[in-house]
């Protein structure tokens, strides 16, 4: 890379920049429009999980489907028996390197409402109390922003060379945040058309505000709803209040038993195919220093609630989990109504590590509920997500590819990091197409991605896009 020298005049300094020091003058240029961009696909309501929104997440489809045509790339709006793919291909030669990239079109819903400062699909620039400038809306970090980085990387080499530095594939779904169910079919049905040497995955964080990163490790994910009906009708508690069964009661003491006072979970067999970190990787996440304090205090806690002898990045990172996302029963309007209810649900969910395996821990946990059971009381169960989890190689030759060119970007060594969050997908590119991932973004902890008020730094946004330019490079040799 050339730096303008003393004593040039800056028609001899450009005469001699690179093709790359050109492509991030040209990201630089267009930051303005790049955030126009972003903005009209941050105000359609792409919400997957909610049917309401399926002409809205057809419409995210169709916008980005006509973006990409802008940089002269086919793309194609693929049905399937939920939202659709958006699938394109930046011209193919023989000689050059093959990527798939892989993001998510598809944004959690809003609620709660209340709670956002300003309307969730109508972007704005907020500045926060530190002075750092983010982009609010749903779906600014996750995926839409992230999506973007990308997508503008390439046009700048496009605009600037003709063409990217290597043969793209973009496979951008709209399930994601509901589980990706229709996709693995689709990859399958595609696989032809799906040949690359490595997927590109826009979906995940940095260490830090200054600090790049890549994620190596992907906890999977079980997410069952369950419902315990008691009476065959909801009851008067002062009549019935004593004699009959009360779901609620029932629900609570098995959500109660699932872990015991140090934090570990007590279903049978749950821990038998989680391993140990290996030494090597245990000492690089000590070495970046997370303490619980730092962790939690930007959200307002201040002690780990999880395993007991665990570090609090093993916590998040490489042990499993459990949670309640939701729970639901009786009477919750207002005032007092005395009543012991027929029926109570909760939605619980599993993060996994290592060898678990979905199936085996969901009937694990169908039989620990099953077993709990009191007379008079029934359990059903629905199944919502299941997701194996993921280890990628550190020795992949393109992740020390991607490491140098972040590390040029943001001027600090990229680190090997895990994530605690699930990208279902990740493990069918490798199952059903043989291909391994790279996972690199530029999501930060302070995001409040699924929360009210989500944001993405403008740093993130705009380096994004120059981190991916550079990878593009990278990766074409
Ligand atoms: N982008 C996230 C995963 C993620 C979360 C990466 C936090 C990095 C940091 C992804 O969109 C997501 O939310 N996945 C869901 C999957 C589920 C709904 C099937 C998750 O992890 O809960
Ligand atoms: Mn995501
Ligand atoms: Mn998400």
């Amino acid at each position: 890379m050339v730096e303008p020298g003393a004593g040039k005049s800056g028609n001899e300094w450009k005469a001699t920049m690179t093709d790359l020091d050109k492509v991030l003058a040209r990201i630089d240029a267009e930051r303005d429009n790049s955030l126009d961009r972003l903005f009209k696909f941050l105000s359609i309501k792409s919400i997957s999980t909610d049917p309401a929104y399926a002409d809205e997440c057809r419409a995210a489809a169709f916008s980005l489907a006509a973006d990409l045509s802008t940089l002269d790339i086919a793309a194609e709006v693929h049905p399937t028996d939920g939202h659709p793919v958006v699938f394109a291909k930046s011209t193919a030669s023989d000689r050059r390197k093959r990527v798939i990239f892989y993001g998510h079109y598809d944004v959690q819903p809003v609620d709660p409402l209340d709670l956002w400062e300003t309307p969730p699909f109508e972007p704005r620039i907020a500045t926060l109390p530190d002075g750092r400038r983010a982009i609010v809306a749903r779906g600014a970090c996750d995926d839409k922003g992230q999506v973007m980085t990308f997508i503008e990387a390439c046009r700048a080499w496009k605009a600037v060379t003709g063409s990217i530095p290597v043969d793209v594939t973009f496979v951008i779904e709209g399930e994601e945040e509901c589980g990706s169910k229709h996709l693995p079919g689709w990859l399958a049905a595609h696989k032809a058309d799906l040949a690359g040497d490595i997927a590109l995955v826009c979906d995940t964080g940095m260490w830090d505000p200054a600090t790049p990163a890549i994620t190596t490790a992907l906890r999977g994910l079980v997410y069952e709803e369950v419902r315990i009906k008691g009476a065959d009708r909801d009851l008067h508690s002062g009549v019935f209040g004593g004699a009959a069964q009360n779901p609620i009661r029932v629900l609570a003491k098995i959500i109660a038993a699932i872990h015991d006072s140090d934090g570990r979970i007590t279903i049978p067999g749950f821990y038998d195919d989680v391993p140990e970190l290996p030494d090597a990787v245990k000492k690089s996440w000590v070495a970046l220093g997370m303490t619980p304090e730092k962790f939690l205090r930007q959200v307002g806690l201040a002690v780990p609630a999880g395993e007991k002898d665990r570090l609090v990045i093993e916590q998040i990172f490489s042990r499993p989990t459990c949670d309640v996302n939701g729970i639901l029963g009786g009477y919750t309007g207002p005032g007092a109504k005395t009543v012991i209810p027929a029926e109570a649900s909760a939605k619980i969910s599993f993060r996994l590590v290592g060898n678990q395996d979905p199936a085996k821990i969901r009937d694990a946990f169908r039989a620990f509920v099953r077993a709990r059971l009191p007379a008079d009381c029934t359990a059903e169960f629905a199944d919502h997500t299941a997701a194996p989890p993921i280890a990628l190689d550190w020795r992949l030759p393109q992740l020390a590819e991607a490491r140098t060119a972040l590390t040029q970007e943001w001027g600090k060594e990229a680190v090997l990091i895990g994530c605690g969050g699930s990208i279902p997908i990740v493990a069918d590119f490798k199952r059903l197409l043989g291909i391994d991932t790279l996972l690199v973004g530029f999501a930060l902890d302070d995001d409040r991605v699924h929360s009210p008020n989500e944001k993405y730094d403008l740093t993130s946004f705009h380096k994004g896009a120059r981190s991916w330019a550079r990878i593009l490079e990278a990766l074409a040799v």
